[in-house]
């Protein structure tokens, strides 16, 4: 048996790797540590939630003593660290809340296993799932590649670029087994309507406009959701001790053309003329220290372990909106109350 903690498990990305690992490997006992924040949520997690080898654990991980605590008892072999603060706009607003859990809270995980592994190393691994957003802005051409150098605009970036330097460093001083891969943009289920996707589509949804920054020519690289999963799955059972694996879906859009695309697969699924959800695109003030393009590089894990997206961009979008579409209640759920207060906040 191995015993395996997965933080921010309730969370987007979170809630599919934990999946996939309860499923895939009835072997390990997966445990689930998540501060439940406002982009918790355990209802993600439903259908495996009965699962022999599943277990939740309701956790802060800036606070050092139960960290130290939980380790004691349950002796991982491995963590795959994904609790995180993780928008962007969010960060702008509150970059301490960033500091804490995104710096803070990586370094209590990386103490803890430096201790509770200080005597046997053997078949640990300490995984930091970070993000291509470190790599800072490139211009209409290139690619981050994984000896890119850091060079954050956010402070979202910036305190990710300092817990993947935490990482590294204590591979290197303390020698703890690690790896970090830095991924592009993720979509899929279970995405919180607070990002570009999901936003849009429950803005479709209830008629609301839809704030496209800036001039809308900024690029993203996009991935679906379960093919993160699966390479998180790779890099952690194959993934080279003190390396790095950037991933990336080889589907680069800029977010006007994305936005018409999703407006297209919107009219189509709720039955509405062409052309209906397109108007309800609206140009708003641009995010100040807006990152002009992402884009990746991963040729290394696609050569080194084998890994491709096995999902299209068109594919992974409809499937998304089928999931919105299927999942009223769910969306209901995590826009009602604080969500209300947060959406004024930023787009009013
Ligand atoms: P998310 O915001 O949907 O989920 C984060 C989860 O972490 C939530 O369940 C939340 O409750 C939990 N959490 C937050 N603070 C915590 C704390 N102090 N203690 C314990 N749990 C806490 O984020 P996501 O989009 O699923 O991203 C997961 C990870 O992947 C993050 O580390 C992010 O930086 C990284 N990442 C995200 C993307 C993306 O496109 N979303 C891309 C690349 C990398
Ligand atoms: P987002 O989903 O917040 O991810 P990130 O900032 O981490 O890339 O945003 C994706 C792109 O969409 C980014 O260029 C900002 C833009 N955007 C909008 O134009 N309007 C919005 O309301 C949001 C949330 C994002």
């Amino acid at each position: 048996m191995m015993n395996i903690l997965i933080t921010g498990g309730a969370g987007f990305i979170g809630s599919h790797v934990v999946r996939r690992f309860v499923n895939t490997y009835p072997s390990y006992n997966i445990y689930n540590l998540d501060a439940l924040t406002y982009a918790g949520n355990l209802e993600n997690l439903k259908d495996i939630e009965k699962a022999a080898n599943y277990k939740f654990l309701k956790g802060d991980i800036v606070d050092e003593a139960s960290v130290c605590e939980i380790f004691k008892e349950y002796r991982f072999d491995g963590v795959i660290h994904l609790a995180a603060e993780s928008h962007v706009d969010r960060s702008i607003k509150d970059p301490l809340a960033f500091v804490k859990t995104n710096i803070i809270g990586t370094v209590n995980l990386l103490n803890a296993a430096k201790e509770f592994w200080k005597d046997d190393k053997d078949g640990k691994k300490f995984y930091h799932v970070s993000t291509d957003e470190v790599y800072g802005s490139l211009g209409q051409t290139g690619l981050f590649t994984e000896t890119t150098p850091y060079d954050p605009n956010s402070p979202y970036s910036a305190s990710k670029a300092s817990s993947d330097h935490f990482v590294r460093a204590y591979g290197e001083t303390y020698n703890l087994p690690y790896v970090i891969s830095n991924c592009s943009n993720n979509y899929g289920p279970n995405h919180f309507p607070e990002k570009l996707i999901p936003l849009f589509i429950n803005n479709i949804i209830e008629g609301k406009s839809l704030p496209v920054y800036g001039d809308g020519k900024y690029t993203r690289d996009w991935l679906f959701v379960e093919d993160h999963a699966a390479a998180i799955d790779l890099v952690f059972h194959k993934g080279k001790n003190h390396e790095t694996y950037n991933i990336g879906g080889f589907n680069e859009w800029q977010n006007i053309e994305l936005v018409q695309l999703l407006c297209q697969i919107m009219d189509g699924k709720l039955g509405k003329p062409a052309g209906s959800s397109e108007k309800l695109i609206e140009y708003v003030k641009d995010r100040p220290g807006h990152d002009l393009r992402y884009a990746i590089d991963a040729n290394k894990i696609n050569k080194e372990l084998g890994w491709y997206p096995s999902v299209t961009f068109e594919q992974g979008l409809e499937r998304t909106v089928d999931w919105f579409l299927q999942n009223k209640e769910w969306l209901s759920r995590v826009t009602s109350g604080a969500y209300q207060e947060y959406y004024n906040k930023m787009y009013s």
